[in-house]
């Protein structure tokens, strides 16, 4: 009936999410409210954790992708359903470390590390830096010289991928500014300095070809590309790279129109290619890792909100007015994503009515989604949007000055507050 498997309509009529009445959540905790279904958290990480077993003898692990959502308890979640995890700035080390993540699991991402953050995830003793360019692995090199230490590392590589998706997530082609390319031989130059350098130890070799993807093709060619690369290096160089890490971008439903591969499927194809290529290539088969974000908490999470005003504006739309907004959820002024939205008061009701949902910003661009269709709405009802929970905590802002929403976990039936909504004082907390 829905997108999400977590949601039910109960007899009151009203939206239900891991077996609690979103309008009694709302009543609860107060809007907007961000609220995650913990057995689908978990489903999702046990599937890529089983899918691994099944196809490639357990000879690689997840890492759950924090940007897509990084929260305390959200890490120790992963950490128990036995994932990595893959971080990209020093607050996302420092999450996991308050969380108590073991840090050699986890892999330290980004364009621009500081020096700062060189220092921090080493002081954390944290697993892999996935280097992006020359100056970073010169800089880390050093830096790891000062502390005694010697960091493992990876290189990010552009496979030059296109992977049909949205333009500004799509990393994998030359034109990025993420990572090493291949074809002008870039990679292979980082590769071979790395190899002379003492205080970096080059382990894996790491690709991310874009977000929301629904083909496993690009997957499969980018994954033969990469272990052909290990390839010309254990050929020319005489240097085995032991690990391969694949990234994440594995699409979700935000609408009916969406259609998922079942990460099984991928898994499936992406093994093959791995083993078959490094058999032909001479090389051992890789240990693989694999980055997914969205698809670990995206379909799990819904967003809350209060129905305000309502403004009929004839022959053009009708503005449905809600407590949050652009700075809860950017990714439609972003990205003009799209959303599922249901009248969580009126589920039962059939979807009679076209409105435009709005939030409180001043800004006119500050929209949830455009001319969708939902169950007849009025002042003080709940308007739930479906599949929030990848991108939308983890990029929400304070513009307006807005404190930004609470994050509540349900499992069948009990909810708990796992980040508390922030409160004026928050607001004013840095201010001098
Ligand atoms: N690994 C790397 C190196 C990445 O850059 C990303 C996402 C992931 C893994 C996780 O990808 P996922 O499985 O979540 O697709 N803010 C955008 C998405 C940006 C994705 C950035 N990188 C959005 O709201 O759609």
């Amino acid at each position: 009936m829905f997108v999400n498997d977590c949601l039910n309509i109960n007899s009151s009529g009203h939206l239900t999410i891991g077996g609690c009445d979103t309008v009694e959540l709302a009543k609860k905790y107060g809007t907007p409210l961000y609220v995650l279904d913990e057995n689908v958290i978990r489903e999702n990480c046990r599937s890529y954790v089983r899918s691994f077993k099944k196809f490639y003898n357990g000879n690689g692990m997840p890492l759950y992708a924090s940007k897509a959502l990084s929260c305390k308890e959200l890490c120790r979640i992963v950490n128990e359903e036995h994932m990595g995890l893959d971080v990209v700035s020093g607050g996302e080390i420092y999450t996991a470390v308050q969380a108590g993540f073991p840090m050699e699991k986890v892999h330290f991402h980004g364009n621009n590390k500081t020096a700062d953050e060189i220092r921090f995830a080493l002081e954390s003793n944290v697993g892999k830096f996935v280097v992006d360019n020359l100056y970073e692995l010169e800089l880390l090199n050093k830096i790891a010289d000062e502390m005694g230490k010697t960091a493992n590392i990876s290189f990010r590589i552009k496979p030059g991928v296109d992977a049909h998706t949205h333009n500004f997530i799509r990393t994998g082609q030359i034109d990025s500014k993420f990572g090493f390319a291949l074809e002008t031989g870039e990679a292979y130059d980082a590769v071979k300095k790395a190899v002379t350098y003492d205080n970096v130890c080059l382990k894996e070799l790491h690709c991310h070809i874009g977000s929301q993807i629904f083909d496993i093709e690009p997957f499969v060619t980018a994954a033969k590309i990469m272990v052909e690369f290990m390839g010309k290096i254990y050929k020319e160089l005489g240097v085995v790279i032991s690990e391969l890490n694949l990234g994440g971008g594995f699409g979700i439903m935000y609408t009916k129109n969406d259609e998922p591969v079942p990460y099984e499927d991928y898994m499936e194809k992406v093994s093959a290619a791995v083993k078959d290529v490094s058999a032909e290539q001479g090389i051992p088969v890789p240990y693989i890792f694999i980055e997914p974000g969205r698809s670990v908490v995206g379909e799990a999470g819904i967003t809350l909100y209060t129905v305000g005003g309502k403004k009929k504006i004839p022959g053009i739309r009708t503005y449905v007015s809600v407590d949050g907004g652009m700075t809860d959820n950017i990714r439609y002024a972003l990205y003009q994503s799209e959303y599922t939205v249901v009248n969580a008061s009126h589920a039962d009701k059939e979807s009679a009515e076209e409105i435009t949902v709005a939030g409180k910003c001043c800004e006119s661009g500050d929209l949830i989604q455009e001319h969708t269709k939902v169950a007849p709405v009025e002042a003080g009802d709940i308007l739930a949007v479906l599949s929030t929970g990848a991108y939308n905590y983890s990029m929400a802002s304070n513009y307006n000055r807005i404190p930004r929403p609470a994050i509540v976990m349900v499992n069948n039936g009990e909810s708990r507050i796992i980040v508390r909504r922030e409160s004026y004082e928050d607001i004013v907390k840095n201010d001098l």
